[in-house]
């Protein structure tokens, strides 16, 4: 399972890449108001050192702007991912993107059907959104295995991108049912590492360790 992280934080992002934990990276709007920086600027510096897809969103409605948008995003770097919304338009500009060779993100996915549309309109990416579904009591787990199911019937390439991930047990949840990539925040994936029992054994580890009065260096 590939990770992205769902950031515009470069130093968030830095951190988990020297760990090798970065397979890409997803923004979006809300997130490039969140790092204060501007969106070709900060989607450069992290294409400088991220070289797996780095999904930037257009943010017009028409498809003409759109595909506008989503040409000049392209051309920031090589590894860009134009991420367009799940409208009719979004999907013109995916046929369009897609078509020209750019690798296309289709965002704010919540249904089945919108991702089978998705992929019949050549998207690389489907982003369905996990935790915003459970926040209206719907169950964003099963939307993935739908549509894992239904690419595999099918055969289709697009990769499943689970998003909206909100905590560690998503991402497992995730992995077992199959999504290609998750978007996580990098909170949870630096949650992925923790235990309880982990840090208790390591309590009792050090405190026996004290009580031999030796040391390794
Ligand atoms: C995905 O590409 C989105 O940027 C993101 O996962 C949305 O997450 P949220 O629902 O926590 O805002």
């Amino acid at each position: 399972m590939k990770f992205f992280i769902d950031t515009a934080d470069v130093d968030a992002i830095r951190e988990l890449h020297d760990l090798g934990m970065v397979d890409g990276v997803t923004t979006n709007p809300s997130l490039i108001l969140k790092s204060g920086r501007n969106i070709l600027e900060v989607t450069k510096e992290i294409c400088s050192f991220v070289k797996g897809p780095v999904s930037a969103e257009v943010v017009a409605l028409k498809a003409d702007d759109m595909i506008a948008e989503g040409r000049k995003l392209a051309a920031i770097a090589p590894n860009i991912a134009v991420k367009v919304p799940l409208t009719w338009d979004g999907l013109k500009t995916c046929k369009v993107l897609s078509g020209e060779g750019f690798m296309v993100n289709v965002t704010l996915c919540f249904s089945a059907n919108q991702a089978l549309i998705a992929a019949k309109a050549g998207a690389t990416f489907i982003s369905p959104f996990i935790g915003r579904l459970d926040d209206i009591n719907l169950d964003g787990l099963d939307l993935i295995g739908d549509i894992r199911t239904i690419y595999d019937n099918y055969d289709f390439k697009t990769q499943i991108l689970a998003a909206s991930i909100r905590n560690a047990n998503h991402v497992k949840d995730c992995a077992l049912i199959g999504a290609d990539v998750v978007t996580a925040p990098p909170n949870v994936i630096k949650a992925l590492a923790s235990h309880v029992l982990t840090d208790k054994g390591l309590d009792q580890f050090n405190a026996d360790w004290a009580k031999t009065g030796q040391k390794i260096l």
